[in-house]
């Protein structure tokens, strides 16, 4: 393949040096070059949302993002939304509300949930749904997935961290 000049990239919160070929996209570089395996490789069309990252705090697609137009601009994954030891609440409230069966599409979900949240403290239900209706889910788990974001919604309102 091509190989390119250096470029970088600010990924959860560190700058990372990187060389790619001009038609790498941002989730294989994520995944492949970075060990960033929270976003998932679904469709590769933009269509299912397993792919999703913030990029510059907002959700977006990442199979379908050439990595180099991305240089320079602020990356955070779902390693970077959270840990096992501090959840974000988005996270905690998917436990909580068993929110998954295979799990393969929780990390766009997730994603998609927690930047909705940033920007809207109290969504309805039917604004949730919409949200993440772009965000296929194979096994039928919307239910308990709108219910785990409207508890998170909840959660960040109160000023509760967990
Ligand atoms: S893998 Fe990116 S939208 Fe499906
Ligand atoms: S929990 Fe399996 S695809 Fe959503």
């Amino acid at each position: 393949m091509h190989r390119t000049p250096g470029f970088a990239l600010t990924v959860n919160g560190s700058r990372v040096e990187l060389v790619a070929s001009r038609e790498a996209t941002l989730l294989h570089v994520l995944r492949n070059d970075l060990g960033l395996n929270g976003p998932k490789y679904g469709c590769g069309l933009g269509q299912c949302g397993a792919c999703t990252v913030w990029v510059d705090g907002v959700a977006a697609r990442s199979c379908v993002i050439p990595v180099h137009g991305v240089a320079g601009r602020e990356i955070t994954t779902l390693e970077g939304l959270g840990s096992r030891a501090r959840w974000h609440p988005v996270q905690q409230a998917f436990e909580d509300a068993q929110a998954a069966q295979c799990g393969y599409c929780l990390n766009g979900m997730v994603m998609q949930a927690a930047a909705l949240l940033a920007r809207e403290t109290n969504p309805s239900e039917a604004r949730i749904r919409s949200e993440l209706s772009g965000n296929l889910c194979r096994c039928g788990t919307h239910v308990e997935i709108t219910e785990a974001v409207r508890r998170a919604a909840q959660s960040m309102a109160g000023g509760a961290d967990s």
